[in-house]
């Protein structure tokens, strides 16, 4: 059984103390939404599985697309992403296992599908 005071510590172990903490909110398919704080210490995709919240992931190293979100607001900090090129940062792709909330935010998730589809119609390399 948990409790509100159980959910309370829970909260306060997934961040250190000098973390500044925000709201996440993530929209989630068919408009349902989770909202949790999350700090700087953990990456939003373990602040959400602790949260119960289960999202695609695979890589968990910002290198194969699979947990990525859409920033709708807010912001975030992901400097370990490898798998994300510029066109899609600025269209505010996230790559939410290696990404620490700066602000409040508000994520559309499963964007995976949709960054690999934009991949694979732009142009080779060298040709
Ligand atoms: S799980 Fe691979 S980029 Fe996030």
């Amino acid at each position: 059984m948990t409790t509100a005071s159980d959910n309370s510590s829970s909260r306060r172990a997934l961040t250190c103390r000098a973390d500044k903490v925000h709201t996440v909110t993530l929209v989630l398919p068919g408009g349902r939404e989770a909202v949790f704080r999350a700090g700087s210490s953990k990456s939003i995709y373990d602040i959400a599985s602790y949260a119960g919240v289960h999202l695609p992931a695979s890589c968990r190293m910002g290198t194969c697309t699979s947990c990525v979100c859409k920033l709708l607001a807010g912001h975030v900090k992901q400097p370990q992403q490898s798998c994300l090129p510029p066109p899609l940062l600025k269209q505010g792709y996230v790559a939410i296992c290696c990404a620490t909330p700066t602000s409040d935010v508000t994520l559309l998730t499963h964007q995976g599908a949709a960054v690999r589809k934009w991949k694979a119609e732009q142009p080779a390399k060298g040709k």
